[in-house]
């Protein structure tokens, strides 16, 4: 003899749990009855065949354990048509199956039918979530006259029979406004006391309202592009969701845009500088007035130049970073514009290239301390990206308003060699926009009978990305070093 037994199927618990005690109780073996829904093709017509058996004589009723009821109610959402069966077998095990295949089965995770109902309870959880993120309301108008609450419609299409389970979560979540959730597999309102829902399919309600574009806007407004993992975020947001939420418009579009979006962002990204800036900067405007040094020595000028506002840069500088060295200097070096380091620390070649700088010196046997190290530009242009400052070259403009300084600084030291460090120095002293390798590394004489003396930067060694390159062209600033270091003598 063998059973079949219909049901709705549309995530009640109670029509399959009291088929399944009354089977279980007359002690019907689990293969030998078929499980069919409603929606099966000959189902509606199939209630006659819904004869339960009697109860086995002397058949005690039966307690199944909580964790078992719970994982069923979920199991029964799913919509796959295996789960009656699926249950009805796990429950048979478990009242007949003895202490370790029986009552202890959901403790065995790697049981096939725990696994199977597990995946399936595990989908059903998926779809509840992905329904409480993505139904979208659209308001009703008021009907004229009725100045009652307002109204929301929603259409969201779930993949289970979930809507009973989820309603209460909207209720608790729209308390305070009247709606209805419509979906194929049954629908839930809420008028503020009463929660309803019916598993009866729902037509798609026609909607378009202006809650869609205020879904757009927010949408456009949190879509972080640095943040964008197409992958992740289809997985997050499944495409067959989008159809029904009126920002995912906008999806295909912020995707393609995403890299030039990062791009802009960076270049404005917050553009604070770090609060250890601010407080150099404050301390240095605050700085106690040293008495004023004789006029027309190095010492006034660099005290003059600490308020020089000539170009913008100085808006975004710590401060000016004057020329260092014996105001007698033989030799003067002229960099670029002071960097990062020299920012805060005030003086010229501080950072990195100086570091690279005073090794190349000190290997040729060049004291720094007889030396008068300055700049063509003596504020640090630089862009904020984040915390970072990113080194901006000065402009030609801003190169010759900046001369001034230089110029002054030549006068007072008069040194017999300058030396020019890239071509922005050679720019400031020569008004020469010429390639270096066209005069590097051979004395010039200069109209006012000094001598100019062309190399690279020592920033531009520390930017050769190849290692054997770079050794090579650090071998010939040695050289120019040690050139330098003759002429000097
Ligand atoms: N680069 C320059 O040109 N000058 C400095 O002071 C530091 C780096």
């Amino acid at each position: 003899m063998r059973y079949r037994f219909s049901l709705r199927g549309r995530g009640d618990l109670t029509e399959w749990r009291d088929a399944a005690r009354a089977f279980l109780m007359a002690g019907i073996v689990p293969h030998i009855i078929e499980w069919r829904t409603m929606d099966d093709a000959d189902g509606l017509f199939g209630f006659d065949e819904n004869h339960l058996p009697p109860p086995h004589p002397g058949c005690e009723p039966l307690s199944v354990s909580p964790a078992f009821m719970r994982l069923a109610q979920a199991v029964l959402c799913h919509s796959d048509p295996t789960r009656f069966a699926l249950l009805y077998r796990m429950l048979f095990r478990m009242m007949h199956g003895g202490v370790v295949h029986g009552r202890h089965l959901l403790q065995m995770a790697t049981d096939p039918d725990v696994v199977a109902a597990s995946r399936l309870a595990k989908s059903v959880g998926r779809d509840y979530h992905k329904m409480t993120a993505f139904v979208r309301f659209k308001e009703l108008p008021l009907t004229e006259g009725f100045a009652g609450r307002r109204r929301f419609v929603s259409w969201f299409e779930p993949d289970h029979f979930i809507i009973a389970r989820v309603a209460p979560f909207f209720q608790r979540r729209f308390t305070d406004m009247d709606w209805v959730i419509a979906t194929p597999k049954g629908s839930a309102s809420w008028d503020g006391e009463t929660l309803r829902t019916t598993d009866e399919p729902a037509e798609k309600p026609d909607l378009r309202d202006e809650t869609d574009e205020l879904w757009r806007t927010y949408y456009a407004s949190i879509f972080n592009p640095a943040r964008l993992k197409v992958k992740m975020m289809t997985t997050e947001m499944p495409k067959k969701y989008w159809k029904n939420l009126p920002e995912a418009e906008l999806i295909p579009g912020l995707i393609a845009n995403a890299e030039a979006n990062v791009i802009d962002m960076a270049r404005k990204a917050a553009s604070e500088p770090l609060p250890f800036h601010h407080r150099i900067k404050e301390a240095a405007a605050k700085a106690p007035a040293e008495p004023m040094a004789a006029a027309g020595t190095l010492a006034a000028l660099k005290q003059e130049a600490r308020h020089c506002t000539r170009c913008d840069i100085h808006c975004l500088a710590t401060q000016t970073v004057f020329g260092d060295g014996p105001p007698d200097a033989r030799v003067m070096f002229v960099g670029e514009q002071p960097g990062d380091q020299e920012d805060l620390a005030g003086k010229p070649f501080v950072g990195p290239a100086g570091k690279l700088f005073n090794d190349v010196i000190g290997e040729v046997g060049i004291d720094r301390r007889s030396l008068y190290i300055t700049n063509a530009v003596k504020h640090f242009k630089y862009e904020p990206r984040g915390k970072r400052r990113i080194h901006q070259k000065p402009n030609m403009g801003e190169v010759r308003q900046c001369r001034w300084w230089l110029t002054q600084e030549l006068e007072l030291v008069r040194p017999k060699l300058v030396v020019a460090m890239g071509a922005t120095a050679l720019f400031a002293l020569t008004d020469m926009r010429q390639k270096l390798e066209d005069v590097r590394g051979e004395p010039i004489a200069m109209q006012d009978g000094r001598t100019l003396f062309v190399t690279v930067h020592p920033s531009y060694l520390l930017r050769i990305p190849d290692e054997g390159r770079k050794a090579e062209e650090l071998a010939r600033f040695r050289q120019d070093m040690n050139r330098i270091k003759r002429l000097a003598a």
